[in-house]
């Protein structure tokens, strides 16, 4: 579903990504880890026409979108939900949710896919005229999440859905991911918390000064010396490489 060659990117003349190589299957969920500052955000930016790319390539669905205008990759069915950003304090819950449904160009698709993101996420649909700002942490996650969801994505990268949530609504983040997966989407997700992402995922990448350093599936990556040593050691869930 997306495939990243040689990707090399930065801001402004910092070179942060030097050449990193990843895949996505379709329907799959594969997480991205690594330590602060690594460059993890950064290849999702790239990923969704945030910022350029210097040279590689980034192959979805089988075109070519590298250096594409956001907008044209939203429309592909690719979309990118930051940690709590994406969302309009000032407007309600159902208005943020419609913003993200601004590429389709019916109003049932709308009406049908607010249901499905009320299905996923009930306490949505409990708050849906209440202001953004007056969100908890988790309801705000959920909220960005859902409003990825509304344009009907064919796959959603998810930066760090996790942070600074409590274990039990992260739980819940978690299963909704895993049924968004099951219902045809494809989910990459970036993640601070490993131990989760890997019990989540069925692929991870490991990604350090810029490039792909391991790679493997989950249930390998857990027992590996390097993620174990680097990021699972002392009962942590917090990478700090
Ligand atoms: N908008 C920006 N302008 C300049 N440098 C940035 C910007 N965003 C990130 N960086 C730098 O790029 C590096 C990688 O950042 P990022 O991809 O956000 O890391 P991660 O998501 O893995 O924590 C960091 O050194 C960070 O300081
Ligand atoms: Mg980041």
């Amino acid at each position: 579903m997306l495939k990243i060659d040689g990707l090399v990117s930065g801001y402004g003349s910092v070179q942060i990504l030097n050449g990193a190589n990843m895949k996505v299957d379709a329907q799959s969920i594969v997480a991205l880890l690594g330590g602060n500052g690594t460059g993890k955000s950064t290849i999702l930016k790239a990923c969704s026409g945030l910022i350029r790319s210097w040279s590689g390539s980034i192959n979805f669905d089988g075109e070519d979108i590298h250096n594409n205008p956001p907008h044209k990759i939203v429309e592909r069915g690719l979309v990118q939900v930051t940690q709590g950003k994406d969302v309009f304090p000032a407007m309600s819950v159902i208005e943020n949710l419609r913003l993200g449904g601004f590429v389709l160009n019916s109003k049932q698709k709308l009406k049908d896919n607010l249901e499905k993101v009320f299905d996923y996420f009930p306490r949505l649909n409990e708050r849906k005229n209440q202001l953004a700002a007056t969100l908890s942490g988790g309801e705000l996650q959920m909220l960005c999440i859902g409003r990825g969801l509304m344009s009907n994505p064919k796959m959603i990268m998810l930066d760090e859905p996790s942070a600074a949530l409590a274990p039990q609504i992260v739980l819940d983040i978690f299963k909704n991911i895993n049924r968004i997966r099951k219902d045809g989407l494809t989910v990459l997700v970036v993640e601070q918390n490993v131990r989760m992402a890997l019990l989540l995922a069925d692929y991870g990448y490991v990604i350090k000064d810029g490039v792909i350093k391991v790679e493997g599936e989950s249930k390998k990556l857990m027992y590996d010396d390097t993620v174990k040593d680097s990021y699972l050691g002392g009962g942590g869930t917090t990478a700090n490489v």
